[in-house]
C-alpha cells in the first residue's frame, strides 16, 4: 500500500470529526471538518462518511466532540438525544448502533462524575475504538489473503477499503496487503449501482496501490465468471446475523448467486463488530431505502428515466449464508456451520 488513507479523525484541538467527503472522490480530495449535531447527522446520511466499520468509528467521535459543549445537569439528557439522533439516521450496519451505544455505556456508567472526566474518557473510548479496528482490518487482511494465491483475480463489489473501515479495509484488505508484499492480485470492481461507490471508491483505492484493476458494470459479473476471469468474489458485511446470513451494499446477493452458480468461491470479510448474534437471520436485518433519485436521476446529466416514474431504491441486501463459502474475521476464517462457529466466536463479546 503507497499511502495510508486518513479517512477519518479528531482535529488536534478535539473540537471536531475531520473526514474525506467521500462524495467528491474521485474527482477531489476534500476535507471536512464537522462539529454540529446536524452536519455529523448529514455527513452519515449522505454518504460523506460510509462503510459499516468507518460510521461506527465517525460516530464514537462524533459522540465525543457533541458532548464537550453539554452542561453538567443536562449532560446524561443530551448525550442521550444525540445518540439517538446519530443512530437513527442509518438502519441496516450495526457497527453505527453499536459503537455509539458503546459510548453512551461508558458515560452511563460515570454518572455522578464530572462532566470534564466524562468527556475526557469518551474521546479515548472513540481513539480505542478507531485503534481496535485498525488492528482488526490488520489481521481480516491476513487471514483474508491465505484464500487467495498469486495471479488470482476477484471481483468486488461495492467498497470495504480504507475509506469504509480503517488503514486496510476488510473486503480489500487482502489485495491491500498482497500488493505490499508484491504478490500480483487483480480485481475486477463492480461499479455498484446507484451510488457507484465501486467505480468512485474501489477503482481509486486499488489504483493508488497499484493493484490491477479492471471496471465492470454490476451486471457483466456473471460473463466475468462465466469467462473464469475471477477466482473469488470479496465482499464486505453491514451486518451478519447469527446463522451467517451477511447484508452488504445492494448487488451483493446477486454476485453471491452467480458466484454459486459458476462455482466461484464467495468471502465475506468483516470484523467482530460487524457481528450481530441479537439478529436470528437476515429477514430480521433492516434494510435501509433511499432516495428514488438515486436511481432516476442522480449522475446524469438529464434524468435518465421517465418523470414520476416508481422506483424502490433498497440500499443493502441480505447473501443467504448458504450462498457464503467462508467468512473471515479477525479471528480467523470460519466456515459452515456459521451459527455454529460464530457463537463459538463471538459468543462472548457481541
Ligand atoms: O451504503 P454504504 O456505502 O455505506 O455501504 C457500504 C457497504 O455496503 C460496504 O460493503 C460495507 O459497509 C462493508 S465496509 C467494510
Amino acid at each position: 500500500m503507497k499511502e495510508k488513507i486518513k479517512n477519518i479523525a479528531l482535529t488536534s484541538d478535539g473540537s471536531a470529526v475531520r473526514i474525506i467527503d467521500q462524495t467528491r472522490l474521485p474527482g477531489e480530495l476534500v476535507y471536512l471538518e464537522l462539529r454540529e449535531r446536524e452536519e455529523l447527522y448529514e455527513a452519515i446520511r449522505a454518504l460523506r462518511v460510509r462503510g459499516a466499520p468507518a460510521i461506527g468509528i465517525f460516530a464514537a467521535y462524533a459522540v465525543y466532540v457533541l458532548s464537550r459543549s453539554y452542561g453538567e445537569a443536562e449532560f446524561h439528557a443530551r448525550l442521550d438525544a444525540d445518540i439517538d439522533y446519530l443512530i437513527s439516521c442509518r438502519p441496516t450496519a450495526v457497527n453505527l448502533a453499536r459503537q455509539a451505544e458503546r459510548m453512551r455505556e461508558l458515560a452511563h456508567g460515570m454518572t455522578g462524575r464530572p462532566a470534564s472526566e466524562i468527556t475526557a474518557a469518551l474521546r479515548a473510548e472513540a481513539a480505542a475504538i478507531h485503534e481496535e479496528d485498525i488492528a482488526m482490518c490488520r489481521a481480516i487482511a491476513e487471514h483474508g489473503l491465505s484464500l487467495l494465491r498469486e495471479g488470482d483475480t476477484v471481483l468486488t463489489h461495492c467498497n470495504a477499503g480504507p475509506l469504509a473501515t480503517s488503514e486496510y479495509g476488510t473486503g480489500l484488505g487482502p489485495l491491500l496487503l498482497a500488493a505490499e508484499r508484491g504478490m500480483k492480485i487483480g480485481a475486477y470492481v463492480d461499479e455498484t449501482r446507484p451510488l457507484l461507490q465501486g467505480a468512485r471508491l474501489t477503482a481509486w483505492e486499488l489504483q493508488n496501490a497499484g493493484i490491477d484493476a479492471t471496471l465492470i458494470c454490476d451486471n457483466m459479473a456473471a460473463l466475468a465468471m462465466k469467462e473464469g476471469r475471477v477466482q473469488a468474489v470479496l465482499a464486505g458485511c453491514d451486518r451478519m446475523a447469527a446463522n451467517g446470513d451477511a447484508a452488504n451494499k445492494i448487488g451483493t446477493s446477486g454476485a453471491a448467486i452467480i458466484a454459486k452458480h459458476y462455482g466461484v468461491p464467495v468471502y465475506i470479510l468483516l470484523p467482530s463488530s460487524t457481528v450481530d448474534l441479537a439478529c436470528p437471520t437476515g429477514a430480521d436485518i433492516p434494510i435501509e431505502l433511499r432516495s428514488p433519485e438515486e436511481i432516476r436521476s442522480l449522475w446524469y446529466e438529464r434524468p435518465m428515466a421517465p418523470e414520476g416514474v416508481k422506483c424502490w431504491n433498497p440500499a443493502f441486501d441480505v447473501t443467504d449464508h448458504e450462498l457464503i463459502t467462508a467468512v473471515v474475521t479477525e479471528k480467523g476464517v470460519i466456515y459452515p456451520p456459521y451459527d455454529i462457529h460464530l457463537q463459538e466466536l463471538f459468543g462472548g463479546d457481541t
